[in-house]
């Protein structure tokens, strides 16, 4: 149903979102659709006319230089950023204009590219602060029913702790959430999104800061959440990450989408080269 073949984007196509691209933007399913989605600084336009269809259960990569609009373009998605025009539209809804909690209820979450634990908290009392729609978040209910309202704090404790456990945090409960490293930090943001049995994880460069042997863990994870149906949009420098498990990849450049395509066409195409993969290899 998707094209993932290696397409270059040509600026003459970017006004209109045709074929493939509209009727997976229109539809639900899961996917998720960009169309002319712009924003800009004072002069600088980070994101200067985006269109992109991130298929579901697929790991889809974003590279670019320093600069090239990649976090913006999460920001825009995860409703940090409002975009000056354009749609993005997921699973059949149209998120812009709507709070970065209302999409993440929708089931799009994002991590971001420095972890924002709350350091003075443990690593179980970060992972147990993200809303599930708790009862106990009602005044109300909160005292009427207080039985209730522990029943979910229970279900919400023994889900942190499984899903920390499956993060590889099971050791590192009740240490503070300052006291982990920079790999251990983006592990406890990935728990923290699975609280919601998100349909979709944007990244933002997971692997930045962290050591060999942590960044294969969240490989694994990343693996294993994509077997079990979850879809993965990923910011990514490291080459060798982004090469083995991302599928289709897509190339920004000055806030544009100049190319998207498998590895092997990206790694031959030369304005990706001339873009990106020159600088990084220099
Ligand atoms: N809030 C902001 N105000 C002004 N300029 C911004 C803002 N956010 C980003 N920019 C600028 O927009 C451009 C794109 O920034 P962005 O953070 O999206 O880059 P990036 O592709 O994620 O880069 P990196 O790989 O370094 O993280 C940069 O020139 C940046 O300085
Ligand atoms: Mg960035």
């Amino acid at each position: 149903m998707y094209a993932t073949g290696a397409r270059k984007v040509e600026p003459a196509s970017r006004g209109a979102v045709t074929g493939v691209a509209a009727t997976c933007i229109r539809g639900g399913g899961g996917v998720l659709g960009l169309k002319g989605v712009v924003k800009s600084f004072g002069n600088l336009k980070a994101v200067g006319g985006v269109d992109l269809v991130v298929a579901p259960n697929r790991i889809t990569g974003v590279i670019g230089p320093n600069g090239a609009g990649n976090t913006t373009l999460f920001n825009l998605i995860a409703g940090s950023l409002k975009p000056d025009a354009g749609e993005v539209v997921f699973d059949g809804r149209r998120l812009d204009g709507l709070s970065p909690d209302r999409i993440f209820r929708h089931g799009l979450a994002r991590t971001f590219q420095i972890p924002r634990p709350f350091p003075g908290m443990t690593v179980l009392e970060n992972a147990m602060l993200v809303p599930l729609d708790q009862t106990g978040e009602r005044f109300w209910t909160n005292w009427t029913r207080p039985g209730r309202v522990a029943r979910e704090e229970r279900n919400a404790r023994e889900r942190a702790v499984e899903i920390l456990g499956f993060c590889g945090l099971g050791d590192r409960l009740g240490h503070m959430a300052g006291t982990l490293s920079g790999g251990q930090q983006k592990l406890l943001e990935l728990a923290r999104v699975l609280m919601i049995d998100p349909k979709m994880i944007l990244l933002d460069e997971p692997a930045a800061g962290v050591n060999p042997a942590l960044m294969e863990t969240l490989v694994d994870k990343i693996l294993a959440l994509h077997a079990r149906g979850v879809t993965f949009l990923i910011i990514e420098h490291n080459m060798d990450l982004v090469m083995r498990i991302c599928r289709p990849i897509v190339v920004m450049a000055e806030g544009r989408v100049i190319f998207e395509g498998d590895p092997d066409e990206i790694q031959r195409h030369p304005e990706v080269i001339d873009a990106y993969l020159g600088q990084a290899g220099a």
